[in-house]
């Protein structure tokens, strides 16, 4: 059966764009007759992808100073308003659209609500570059924390494992930042609230990731000194873990056990031989 036709795009354009773009968001942006995109695609990216659609920049939608729920509310609206006169159409938005992203939620609920086929396609987010970055293997374990929520949902993040905190720029409001920069001070109740976990030497990184904007940088600093952080600064902040965790030594000898292993592990038959992808043994699984 055929599938049904698409009428909202949910898309991301990575962190580094267009070298991000993955070849089906590249199909579906090409298929799109409308493009709503937070920053504004360049004439000559425009030309180099192939696009046809009419692009429509949502950045002046954002210049206003009020909460950004109400801004994301308004924009997904707006996006699916045009649905009425030029379908499909995309939005394209910075990073992963699972990421952080309430316009692409909205989408997803209030179009489905409306009766359109929205289709949301995975892409590179910011989680990926700041741990390509710094050469972190998220194995085997890691903590996202968007930093607002962190401290007002007073969450306990384990000591255990690394740590990426998200929006530091806009912690602790919800009105829109954009345009604005941090007062000194702005981040002395996220200091506060990380050393009841944290010594106050411990160094965190704050991690921004290379963009058409600006170029890639990382600037550690212990977390007592957070409070003086001001100006601009990188969105996402990285946490080492502070100690090892205690390993259950039974369960770890277990693992290696052969008998163990044929007991709970059957052998394929050989015409089954060919497993997904996300069965095979790669380096580390
Ligand atoms: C509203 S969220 C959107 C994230 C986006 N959907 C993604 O997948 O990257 C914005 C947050 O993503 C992180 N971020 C976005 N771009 C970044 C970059 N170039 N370097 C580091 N962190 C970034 C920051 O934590 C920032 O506050």
């Amino acid at each position: 059966m055929a599938e049904p036709a698409t009428d909202v795009y949910v898309l991301g354009a990575g962190v580094k764009t267009p070298d991000h773009l993955t070849l089906e968001t590249v199909g579906a942006l090409r298929r799109s007759r409308l493009v709503f995109s937070i920053y504004p695609l360049s004439d000559e990216v425009t030309h180099q992808l192939g696009l046809s659609a009419e692009l429509r920049c949502l950045l002046p939608m954002f210049e206003s100073s009020g909460l950004r729920r109400d801004t994301y509310q308004a924009i997904a609206e707006t996006i699916l308003d045009a649905v009425e006169s030029a379908r499909p159409v995309a939005f394209l938005t910075p990073g992963n659209p699972v990421v952080s992203d309430s316009v692409a939620q909205h989408l997803l609920s209030q179009g489905k609500a409306r009766g359109f086929n929205v289709r949301l396609l995975p892409a590179v987010s910011s989680l990926d570059t700041v741990m390509a970055d710094l050469t972190f293997d998220v194995s085997p374990a890691l903590q996202i924390y968007d930093a607002s929520w962190l401290v007002s949902h007073n969450m306990v993040p384990s000591v255990h494992a690394a740590c990426l905190l998200l929006q530091v720029t806009t912690f602790g409001t919800a009105l829109t930042t954009m345009g604005r920069t941090l007062r000194a001070g702005a981040l002395a109740e996220l200091g506060e609230y990380l050393q009841r976990f944290y010594p106050p030497d411990h160094e965190v990184v704050f991690v921004q990731s290379e963009t058409r904007f600006s170029p890639g940088l990382q600037k550690p600093l212990p977390v007592c000194t957070l409070r003086d952080v001001e100006g601009v600064i990188p969105g996402t902040l990285y946490i080492p873990r502070l100690r090892d965790p205690e390993p259950d030594l039974a369960f770890g000898a277990r693992m290696f056990d052969k008998e163990a292993f044929d007991a709970k592990f059957e052998r394929r038959q050989k015409a089954d031989q060919h497993p997904p992808t996300s069965e095979v043994d790669l380096p580390n699984a």
